[in-house]
């Protein structure tokens, strides 16, 4: 006789049960449309390319192969890693020259200090939750040589896409304004479709939603808001990577423009993080690392 319940609690879901069916069913997309990127992007890798040519680069949540082109030909120690098979198939196809495995970055298959840079482009990290996030930091930090690179994007709590849901309702913080409701009642006219689709994702998924100020579980324009995904802070991402080994952080916005501490960004709703794995028996000293991440004047 089993020893389980007959009427099991069904598991709240997470935010891998939410995104992993979007990853699935996007993967055709990002196949055909895989050339975009941002100014932002374009400015980091021009900073760090002259330092990572010819090294080993692990490319995390590589999707469809669309920085396989920008980073993966800086190399021929280059492997980009999804745990979408899809996506490990689309960029097989867009990139039939480039080393792509089917690999979870919470858990990855690399031996330790054997990676001279880390990348996790357009804001992939934030599809994990908060738990996952960190596991998938320290498992950078393991793979990393000491003063090897962590490169990601993320969703910005200050910016703007934190709370820009398809309706009246509300983020945490930010009740209804008029602007919202006209917002609102103007997209259910002009697009009505995807009005509904995003509004239904939204209030489907309210529930998981968390706020913490400097960091959050929202959702986001991009699908019809049909992920769930992580925000954090300008000041609490230098925290987070210095809490996991990093340091000589700095923070460029989608411009390409650098932000500095204290200053929200808001202007940015994603922001990339470039930082340094410290050696393990260096002291944490916040935001100092051992040597300054190079930029390019
Ligand atoms: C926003 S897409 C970005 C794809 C690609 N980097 C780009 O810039 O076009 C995020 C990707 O991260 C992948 N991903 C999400 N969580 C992951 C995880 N835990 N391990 C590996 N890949 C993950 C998804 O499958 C998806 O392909």
């Amino acid at each position: 006789m089993s020893d389980r319940p007959a009427n099991p609690v069904p598991a709240a879901p997470v935010a891998a049960d939410v995104n992993d069916p979007v990853w699935t069913a996007t993967a055709a997309t990002y196949q055909t449309h895989f050339n975009w990127n941002d100014a932002g992007e374009r400015v980091v890798i021009r900073q760090l390319a002259d330092e990572v040519r010819d090294s080993r680069i692990l490319d995390v949540g590589v999707g469809a192969g669309r920085t396989s082109w920008l980073i993966g030909l800086l190399t021929a120690r280059y492997t980009g890693v999804d745990y979408t098979p899809a996506r490990v198939e689309a960029a097989r196809q867009n990139c039939p020259w480039a080393d792509i495995r089917l690999g979870d970055a919470c858990s990855l298959e690399f031996a330790d200090r054997s990676v001279d840079l880390v990348f996790f482009s357009n804001a992939g990290i934030d599809s994990l939750d908060h738990a996952n996030r960190s596991r998938a930091l320290s498992e950078f930090a393991r793979v990393l040589r000491p003063g090897g690179l962590l490169v990601y994007s993320t969703l910005n709590r200050s910016g703007p896409f934190f709370g820009a849901h398809p309706g009246p309702v509300h983020a945490p913080g930010k009740p209804p304004s008029p602007y919202r409701v006209g917002r609102f009642a103007a997209r259910a006219v002009l697009h009505p479709a995807m009005h509904l689709t995003g509004f239904r994702n939204v209030r489907h998924h309210t529930d998981l939603f968390e706020d913490h100020q400097d960091w959050a579980i929202d959702t986001m324009p991009t699908h019809d808001w049909s992920l769930i995904v992580h925000y954090v802070t300008p000041d609490a991402a230098r925290a987070e990577v210095a809490a996991h080994g990093f340091g000589g952080t700095r923070l460029v916005d989608h411009l390409g423009l650098p932000i500095d501490p204290s200053d929200a960004a808001d202007r940015s709703a994603w922001f990339y993080v470039v930082t340094r794995r410290r050696p393990n028996d260096e002291p944490s000293q916040g935001n100092e690392g051992p040597a300054p991440v190079p930029a390019v004047s």
